[in-house]
């Protein structure tokens, strides 16, 4: 793993173990339940950045599971100490947060199939310039991983303010064949269950916070 520009990276990532799923781990055992001391139902947010979201996703659901990745080890290491810090002083918290550090890029190496009922993408890189459309985490490559490891039925939850990301992800869905149950273009000012029940990112807090829109979209996968 490298560590770049991170006091101590290494240390303080070794020192949240009991919160992290190691890569090398979960590639073995292909079993991510067992990273966990009750079995759930699994969510998989991928890109997670400093992990507020599965820390207070996690908090809000406590019989479920939840798998925070992220692929940048110095971000990743924000996370781990967000999820240590859910747990200290504060009694009766749910042991259902894990950070996974590693690329979607291995996701169908790392989890089984049909194991997973819901992943969260939350502003994802948008990359912009058509060469790079295979890096988007919503192209046709990425969303056939998804249809592997999610059970039937399972959700794609994604979330943006790239206008032109979430245009692409809604044509890549519709060619996926993938059934949305909801979206919109401006989450903050809608009502209804996932408007009043959302949780904002920090990426979202700072984008809304400049008067940015988000756009939502909630789809679901056939068996
Ligand atoms: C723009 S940030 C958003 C962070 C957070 N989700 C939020 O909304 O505040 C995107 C994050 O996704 C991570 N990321 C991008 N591509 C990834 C991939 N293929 N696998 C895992 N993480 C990825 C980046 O390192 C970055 O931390």
């Amino acid at each position: 793993m490298r560590m770049r520009h991170k006091k101590h990276g290494e240390e303080r990532i070794a020192a949240c173990s009991a919160y992290r799923i190691g890569f090398d781990d979960l590639l073995r055992t292909r079993d991510p339940q067992s990273f966990f001391p009750v079995p759930g139902p699994l969510h998989l947010e991928i890109g997670c950045g400093k992990g507020r979201f599965s820390c207070e996703m996690a908090n809000r659901n406590p019989t479920s599971n939840f798998i925070a990745m992220e692929r940048v080890p110095n971000v990743a290491c924000n996370a781990l100490e967000n999820a240590r810090a859910r747990y200290e002083g504060v009694t009766g918290t749910a042991d259902n947060l894990r950070i996974l550090i590693g690329n979607a890029e291995h996701l169908a190496e790392l989890f089984p199939e049909h194991s997973i009922a819901v992943i969260y993408l939350n502003f994802s890189d948008p990359w912009p310039k058509t060469g790079y459309a295979k890096r988007r985490l919503t192209h046709t490559r990425f969303l056939n991983i998804y249809r592997q490891i999610l059970i039937p039925g399972g959700l794609l939850r994604l979330k943006t303010d790239n206008a032109g990301l979430f245009a692409f992800s809604l044509e890549e869905f519709q060619q996926a064949g993938l059934e949305v149950l909801w979206k919109t273009d401006d989450l903050h000012h809608e009502t209804g269950e996932y408007a009043e029940q959302n949780v904002q990112t920090e990426y979202e807090s700072a984008f809304s916070s400049q008067g940015i829109p988000i756009h939502m979209a909630v789809v679901r996968f056939q068996v």
